[in-house]
């Protein structure tokens, strides 16, 4: 399949452009997205940086383009700090004052097939504007949950209720406008290091939605219903809500978005292990941990008894830039029971017989995959929307638990074997089975998510 035909040499019935935000959590849903996009006949063409440019030869259906000056920008966004806020910032600011969105988009647009519209990510605004200025109309992709979305969109009323700035003595307050959240779920601004920064972002990826034709949300109908019949009373009819998800399963041909390598070895290693007997851990492309902390969670793991298959991403740990190093006599401690991966095939992993939990950072992507693998999690979120997600999982679907409080070794041990073994496990298990088959439902030939992809063509078509 060429990127400028249907895969059966037919015309396209149309052309979208897509611009992701280039870091792994953002990019993947996007060029799922893009390829369930050309599955329903549309050409798609993505835009991007040098920056985690993408993969263009594992996408062969799709056409990429490198915006003007994306050499400059990828040094631009490498020279911003760690911190993803501040790279994201310095993203729109480099693509405001280079013209590039502008530029790149009006080429495409004087060539032979215009394009119907661009998708953004949430936090693009520099390239919405850009769009705008030559009357290309924009459909947001959320890459979150839709009550992560709902939430973001919440900040006025929460301050004037008195959630936020969030007081020490209120964290266990429920938010009674948006259960099951508490105080303790929000991300608070001012408890940021650069709060004014915090509050950019949380503003704008409001502003780029209100200033949308459209928004596309990686989650499914029965999976978050009231919170996607509150964005969609909020937004009304000119903002239609497609609740798309879980994109990673709308096209079948496997994850070919990783940046990193998957070292694929681990999959060997679980064949070698029981049904539902291993726990899978992994903290995503972007959480970190401190030394303390990696210490705990190594002696936790171990101490658990468990085989378990562990992500230690170089750069995982604060202060090591690379590698980093398994504490003295763990190696030989968990001889045989453990596999550590730099970087796993994540989504196969999950898939996997052997895995039967996951502890996990609860990212919105590796809640989806897990979700629809059925496995069982332990959360410990970090920051964003994965407190939102930590607190779901706990208690409106009742699929895993939280590691609460500071981690701690003895902790981590009762935990995996709360949720690996015995009732309270079986149970966890049970719900994420029922969850599961939901899931398929929205799947299937005119379920949920495969009417409202179908929505959305016509959709984007129309504008
Ligand atoms: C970030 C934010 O942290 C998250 O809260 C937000 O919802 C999306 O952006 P990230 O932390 O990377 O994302 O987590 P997540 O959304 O879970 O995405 C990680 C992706 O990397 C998943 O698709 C997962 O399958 C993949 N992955 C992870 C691998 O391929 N291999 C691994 O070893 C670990």
């Amino acid at each position: 399949a060429g990127a400028r035909d249907r895969g059966d040499g037919r015309a396209p019935r149309g052309h979208v452009v897509l611009f992701p935000l280039p870091f792994q959590g953002h990019l993947s849903p996007m060029l799922q997205l893009a390829r369930a996009l050309h599955a329903r006949g549309l050409a798609a063409t993505v835009l991007h940086t040098a920056y985690n440019a993408p993969d263009a030869p594992a996408h062969p259906e799709l056409a990429f383009v490198a915006v003007p000056s994306a050499d400059a920008i990828a040094r631009a966004l490498a020279a911003a700090p760690r911190d993803g806020i501040a790279k994201i910032m310095a993203l729109n600011a480099a693509i405001e004052a280079s013209g590039c969105a502008r530029d790149a988009l009006a080429s495409l647009m004087s060539g032979p097939e215009r394009p119907a519209c661009l998708v953004i990510d949430a936090a693009l605004p520099g390239a919405q504007k850009a769009a705008a200025e030559l009357g290309l109309p924009t459909i947001v992709l959320h890459t979150g949950s839709a009550a992560a979305f709902r939430l973001f969109r919440s900040y006025a009323m929460l301050r004037e209720k008195g959630y936020l700035p969030a007081k020490e003595s209120e964290l266990n307050r429920p938010v009674e406008e948006m259960p099951p959240l508490r105080v303790s779920d929000l991300f608070d601004p001012s408890k940021y290091f650069n709060e004014e920064m915090a509050n950019k972002i949380l503003a704008l990826s409001t502003e780029t939605t209100t200033n949308s034709s459209g928004t596309v949300v990686n989650t499914f109908e029965a999976l978050e219903t009231p919170e996607l019949r509150s964005v969609r009373d909020e937004l009304g009819a000119t903002i239609p809500v497609f609740a798309i998800g879980p994109l990673h399963k709308l096209t079948s041909n496997g994850d070919r978005s990783s940046l990193l390598d998957q070292d694929r070895s681990c999959i060997e290693w679980l064949d070698t292990k029981e049904p539902g007997s291993v726990l899978y851990v992994s903290f995503g492309s972007v959480v970190m941990v401190s030394q303390d902390e990696f210490k705990e969670v190594a002696w936790g793991l171990a101490n658990s008894g468990r085989p378990f298959l562990w992500v230690v991403r170089p750069g995982l740990v604060i202060g090591v830039s690379g590698k980093s190093e398994l504490p003295e006599g763990f190696v030989e401690a968990v001889e045989g029971r453990c596999k550590v991966v730099d970087w796993a095939p994540q989504t196969e992993v999950l898939a996997h017989h052997a895995v039967g939990g996951f502890w996990t950072h609860n990212g919105w992507n590796s809640t989806l995959e897990s979700i629809y693998e059925g496995v069982p999690m332990l959360s410990r979120p970090i920051f964003g929307d994965q407190l939102v997600t930590a607190r779901y999982v706990q208690e409106t679907w009742q699929i895993g638990f939280r590691v609460e409080g500071k981690l701690e070794r003895g902790k981590i041990e009762e935990a995996i074997r709360r949720l690996m073994e015995g009732e309270e496990g079986a149970e966890v298990k049970q719900r994420a089975d029922e969850l599961k088959k939901k899931i398929l439902i929205c799947l299937k030939n005119g379920g949920s998510t495969q009417q409202a992809i179908d929505k959305l063509v016509d959709h984007m078509l129309s504008l």
